[in-house]
Formats: structure tokens, sequence, C-alpha cells
């Protein structure tokens, strides 16, 4: 650009170093689809209303869609020299229909333009990472579905707890992935409010129709009021924060990947196409994308960061602190579309082995709840047969022995209510099948659970 778009009120040009500190185009220029979508809109709407002719919309609408085709076919390059994408179109557009592409800013700011860029491009990735993560939500079920009766360890406090199933640890990350999946859906709504309109921070006197320019762009609704339409980013900080929950999601999915894949566990093992070697030692095999994606989680975490604090402190309406939006948003963005696109085919690929996790629940006393149940059935407090298990199972450590080898004779040492019929009640199929409870680990309560959580996932829309 030889001249500054401001040039009459200035007299020198912008010193070149400020020049760039002040450009956004570098990551600024993804939007230039919106931006153009956004300035069609417009035009057509100023058309309609008589504020600028027919004939000269048409003409910018032309122009505008030349552009669009330009760079998509790659025959027109950013300019790194404008200071941002708005900038860079009107003056392309300026250059290639001369004086009507001077009458599109008309009743327009770059503040509002800004906001409806942003709000349209966020919509749009609102929508693919919704869809990722439904197809995340389908690659858990689908594996769930194998292992409702695959009977592993509980854990609190990473120490066996209670016995559960594999399908049933996976439905609680379904169901973290559901609750992301809404949330998006909820940050849709609110990012789907036209902003257009409120100019730099205080509308206009041209007679806009608002809601003409807002059903051409596909919004729900229009912002009401101007410094708020102009000044709001909660939709990007929305977002933010809905990813970083996302994030913290697929975390700790990642820590137990990586937990599971360990030889202390060998719960599971990565296939070798998404798992790495090492440079030294040749018997390694890492799980490096769980540890990437545990990694990330803290980098979208700091966009969170970097979004809110920008925002803490703005006076209304539009600051340039608020360019530093896209950068955080856009980053958090790819971050998680990269880091589902991954996580998906190596969850789809690995190798889960029920034996070890079976062998796993077999050691550690899962079922001494079990064992008290079993007494507090037969008419014993649950704290006494809370006792008298504890005591079994310290008797079992010191013979090392299980309470399903123990004989019966240590337990009727213990209590004359045992019988022979504990082993039935402690073995550790039938601690799963019992905890039939809405909720609960049995096979069938998981299996509803799956087709709740279909039928509900089913019915989230944009
Ligand atoms: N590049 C700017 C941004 O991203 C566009 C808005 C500029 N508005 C202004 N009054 N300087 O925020």
């Amino acid at each position: 650009m030889d001249k500054m778009m401001w040039a009459g009120r200035f007299s020198k040009e912008i010193a070149a170093d400020v020049n760039d500190f002040n450009s956004s185009i570098s990551f600024d220029a993804r939007m230039y689809r919106q931006d153009i979508k956004g300035s069609i809109a417009h035009a057509t709407m100023l058309g309609e209303q008589g504020i600028i002719d027919k004939s000269e919309s048409a003409v910018i609408i032309e122009g505008l869609k030349g552009i669009l085709a330009d760079i998509e076919a790659g025959k027109l390059d950013f300019d790194p020299n404008a200071e941002d994408i708005h900038m860079f179109i009107e003056a392309q557009l300026t250059e290639r229909v001369g004086d009507a592409g001077k009458r599109l800013h008309t009743a327009r700011s770059r503040n509002d333009q800004v906001a409806v860029d942003l709000k349209l491009y966020l919509k749009d990735e609102i929508s693919i990472i919704s869809d990722m993560v439904r197809q995340l939500i389908g690659t858990v079920t689908d594996l769930a579905e194998q292992h409702t009766e695959t009977v592993m360890p509980g854990y609190t406090h990473l120490q066996r707890a209670q016995p559960i199933t594999f399908a049933h640890h996976l439905m609680a990350y379904a169901q973290m992935f559901a609750r992301d999946l809404s949330r998006l859906a909820d940050c849709y709504k609110r990012t789907d409010v036209m902003p257009l309109g409120s100019c730099a921070l205080a509308g206009t006197t041209y007679p806009l129709d608002r809601r003409r320019t807002a059903e051409l762009l596909g919004f729900a609704d229009i912002t009401l009021n101007s410094l708020d339409g102009v000044s709001d980013r909660d939709y990007a900080i929305e977002l933010c924060n809905d990813i970083s929950m996302l994030m913290m999601h697929l975390s700790r999915f990642s820590e137990e990947i990586i937990l599971w894949c360990s030889w202390e566990f060998k719960f599971i093992e990565l296939d070798d196409a998404y798992s790495t070697g090492s440079s030294i030692m040749p018997q390694k095999k890492n799980p490096d994308i769980t540890e990437l994606i545990r990694g990330k989680t803290a980098r979208v975490y700091g966009d969170l960061q970097t979004l809110l604090t920008m925002m803490k402190g703005l006076p209304l309406a539009y600051n340039k602190d608020m360019q530093e939006d896209k950068e955080a948003i856009f980053d958090a963005i790819d971050t998680v579309k990269m880091c589902i696109k991954t996580f998906i085919p190596m969850l789809a690929t690995m190798t889960v082995n029920k034996e070890n996790m079976r062998a796993a629940a077999a050691k550690g006393f899962i079922n001494a709840t079990d064992c008290a149940d079993y007494l507090v059935k037969k008419g014993l407090p649950f704290r006494t047969a809370y006792k008298i298990t504890g005591m079994l199972v310290a008797m079992c450590i010191e013979k090392n022995t299980t309470l399903e080898d123990l004989p019966i004779e240590e337990y009727k040492a213990l209590s004359d209510e045992f019988d022979t019929d504990v082993y039935d009640a402690i073995s550790l199929d039938r601690c799963v099948m019992t905890r039939n409870v809405e909720g609960g680990p049995a096979p069938e309560a998981v299996k509803a659970q799956i087709a709740e959580l279909k039928a509900r996932v089913g019915e989230i829309k944009l």
C-alpha cells in the first residue's frame, strides 16, 4: 500500500516498523472469506435501502466475488504491508472497480466489520469442531459396545478400588465429550448474533436494515447495543473455554492411555502407526501422541488466559488490544482440531488386552466392599462388616492369597454369618453384574447408558 487510507488527516506515512507492529494481516488473512461475505451482504443491503445506487452495489459485489475467486485460485497474494485483511480487501476492490469500491465502507467501521468476520469464522469452526467431537464420541461408544463384559479394576487415588468394565470406563469419557458438545452448541447460540451496524461504536444515521444483513449472512439475531456490539469478545472467550475443557478431557484420557500402555499396566497396546520409537533404546514404544495432547492442553489454557486478561481492563468500546484475540482463539481452534483428528484413529486402532485387565481386577481386593455387603445382607451393621472384611484382607495379605482363595474356615473364624455362598458373592463377574443401578457398570446398565447418550447427542443441534 503506497498511500494509507487515512492519508487526509496525516502528513506522513507510518514508520515501516510501526506498520509491521500494527499489522494483523499475517494472522487475520484467514478470515478473507468471511470478510468478503460480510461485505457482499453489507453492499446488498446498502443497495436495497437506497443508501448507495443499486448499480454500484452490483459493481461492488462483482468486484468482491472476483477477489474471492482470485484468492481461492492462488492468483492474488495478501499484501504483508496491508494493515489487516479488511483494509486489504477494500483496497483491492477500489483498485479493481474504482469509485464504487470507495462506497462500500458507508455506514460501517472496521470495528463492527472485524466483529462480524470473527463471529462468522467462529460459527464455522464451532460446526467443524462439533462434528469432530461427534466422531470422537462415535469412536468411544463403538469401543464401549465391544467391552460391556470386559472386567477391569476401577481406581480411586490410582489404587485398585472396585470392579468395573472397560465399557463403563470409556463411557465416562463419552459423557464428558457429550457435555463438551452441548457447551459448543450453547456457545454457537451466543455467537450467532450479528454486530454489523454498530459501526465504530455509536451506530449510524443511515437507514440501515440490520435485520436484512443478518438474514443475508445467516445470523439468527442482531446485537442490540452498538457499544457492546463492537467491544464484546465473550463468544471467543467462551469458545476458548469450551475448547479448554475439551482439551482437559482429552488430556485426562491421554494420561490414562499413557498409563495403560506402560509395562506396569499393559491394558492396551497402541498401533505402531500411532506410536514412536526411541532413538537410543530399541525396546521402546512411546505414546507420544497422548503426551503431546497432554502438553498442548497447557498451550490452549494459555490462549484462554490471554483472552481473559486481554479483556479485563478495556474501557468501552473498541481498543486495539482486541486485535490480540485472533492469534489466541485461532491457536486454540487449530490445536484442538489437530488433537482430535489424531486421537480418533489412535483410539480406534489400539488393542485392548482383556486378560491383563481381568488379572489386575483379580488382584488388589477390589471385591472387599462386596464381601462387607454380603455380611450386611445377612443383617450385620455396615461398620461391623467393614471391620471384619478389613481383618480378612489383612489375613490374605499376610498369607499372600486372595479373598477368593481364602478357605471358608478362616471366614467363619471371624463371623458365623459366612457360608460358602460368599465365594459367589465376591466373584468378579458377580460384583460387576450386580452393580445394576442406573449409571452403574453392570453390562445392562452400560448398554442403557450408551443408548441414552447416543440419543442425547443426536438431539444436540447447532
Ligand atoms: N485489525 C483490527 C483487529 O483485528 C481490525 C479493527 C481495527 N479497528 C480500528 N479502529 N483500528 O482488531
